[in-house]
C-alpha cells in the first residue's frame, strides 16, 4: 500500500512578519508543487529527488538534514496523540528550495496528508497546518509562525487566504482577473536569515510587554508608540501599520482594486525596509524594477534579509515585465 499526496509552495502577498504578533496575513500559494509518498514501516526514512539521497533516522535527536522535517511530522502525531509506527517516504516535486516560499511547510503538509491517508488519521487540514508548525518550531528547531503551514494546507491557487493568526480564523478570497502573482528571486542566499528573524521576533515581544500587551496584536493605538524607545518604536510601527494594510488589501480584493492593492504592496515594502529593517539592497532594487516594469506593486516576500518579492502584474504586460526586470537584473529567477 501506497500513499501519494502534494502540497503547493505559499507566497505572502501582504502581511509581513505579522503573524508571530498575533496579526493578519494575506499569503496564497503558487503552482508549485512537493510530491510525497508514504508507504507503511517501521521508524522513518525517505529518498529525496532534490537532494539525490536515500535518509534513515537513526539517531534520536534531529541531525540537521532534510530529513528532520519528516521524523519532525511524525514526532508532531505522536505528541498530539497519534501514535504511528512510521513510513517510508519518497519525496519529489518543483518547489525550489532556499527561495523563500516555504519548502518546507510543502514538505511536511504533503507528508501529514500521506500520513493521514495511509493511517486513516481523522486529522482536518488546519491541524494538519498547526501539527506542521509544532513539528517546524519544537522538533527542527525554526521558530516560525503559522502562516507558511497554514498556507500550504488550506490555500487554494488563484486565491489569498486571509488568517487572523490570534484566533486561527481564515477566509478564502478570489484573486484579481486578469494580473498575476509573480515572485522574482533575487538570487542572493538568505544571508543572517535566522538571526535576524530571532532577533525581530525578540524586538517585537519586548514592545509588546514595554506597551504592557501581551501581543504587538492588541496594540491600535498610534500614540501608544511615543513613549517606546528605539528601535522597539519602529518595529511596533510596521505591525500595527501592516495589520491596517492587509485589512484593506482585503476591500481592495473585495472592489477589484488592482491599483490599491498595489500601493499597498508597496507601503508594506517601504515599512518593513525603513521601520522593520529586513530589506536588502537587492530586494529594494527589484522591487523599483518591478514597479518601473508596469507592476501594480510589489514588495519582499518572506522573512527577508535576501530571498523574493513578489509582485503583481497585469497578464497582458508580463513579457513586457519579464523583459524590463531581466534587463535591469540578469540573475532575476521568475516563478
Ligand atoms: C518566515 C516565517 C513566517 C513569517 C514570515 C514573515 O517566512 O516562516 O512564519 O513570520 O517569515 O512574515
Amino acid at each position: 500500500m501506497k500513499a501519494r499526496a502534494k502540497a503547493p509552495a505559499r507566497v505572502n502577498l501582504l502581511g509581513g512578519h505579522t503573524d508571530y504578533n498575533g496579526g493578519f496575513v494575506l499569503p496564497s500559494v503558487l503552482p508549485y508543487y512537493t510530491v510525497v509518498e508514504a508507504e507503511p514501516r517501521e521508524g522513518v526514512s525517505a529518498y529525496s529527488d532534490a537532494f539525490a539521497e536515500e535518509r534513515v533516522y537513526q539517531q534520536r535527536a534531529p541531525d540537521g538534514s532534510w530529513l528532520d522535517y519528516l521524523v519532525g511530522v511524525v514526532w508532531a502525531l505522536a505528541q498530539a496523540g497519534y501514535q504511528i509506527p512510521g513510513a517510508h517516504f519518497n519525496v519529489s516535486g518543483n518547489v525550489p528550495l532556499g527561495v523563500g516560499l516555504s519548502s518546507s511547510a510543502a514538505l511536511q503538509v504533503a507528508a501529514l496528508r500521506a500520513l493521514r491517508w495511509l493511517y486513516r488519521l481523522p486529522i482536518d487540514d488546519l491541524e494538519i497546518a498547526m501539527l506542521a508548525q509544532r513539528a517546524e518550531a519544537e522538533y527542527v528547531g525554526v521558530r516560525c509562525g503559522v502562516m507558511d503551514q497554514m498556507a500550504s494546507s488550506l490555500a487554494k491557487a488563484g486565491e489569498a487566504l486571509f488568517i487572523d493568526t490570534r484566533s486561527l480564523s481564515f477566509r478564502r478570497l478570489r484573486l484579481f482577473e486578469g494580473a498575476r502573482i509573480v515572485v522574482v528571486d533575487s538570487a542572493r542566499p538568505r544571508r543572517l536569515a535566522e538571526s535576524g528573524y530571532n532577533q525581530r521576533r525578540a524586538e517585537c515581544a519586548e514592545a509588546a510587554r514595554l506597551l504592557g500587551a501581551e501581543l504587538l496584536r492588541e496594540v491600535a493605538e498610534p500614540a501608544d508608540l511615543a513613549l517606546l524607545p528605539e528601535p522597539y518604536r519602529r518595529r511596533a510601527r510596521h505591525v500595527i501599520s501592516e495589520n491596517v494594510r492587509v485589512i484593506k488589501a482585503l476591500r481592495a480584493l473585495e472592489a477589484a482594486d488592482a491599483d490599491e492593492f498595489g500601493r499597498l504592496m508597496l507601503a508594506s515594502h517601504r515599512s518593513l525596509k525603513q521601520d522593520f529593517e529586513v530589506s536588502t539592497p537587492e530586494l529594494d532594487r527589484l522591487v523599483e524594477l518591478a514597479l518601473a516594469a508596469g507592476a501594480y506593486g510589489a514588495r519582499l516576500t518572506g522573512a527577508g534579509f535576501g530571498g523574493a518579492i513578489v509582485a503583481l502584474v497585469p497578464e497582458k504586460g508580463l513579457e513586457l515585465f519579464y523583459g524590463e526586470v531581466s534587463r535591469g537584473y540578469p540573475e532575476a529567477r521568475f516563478y
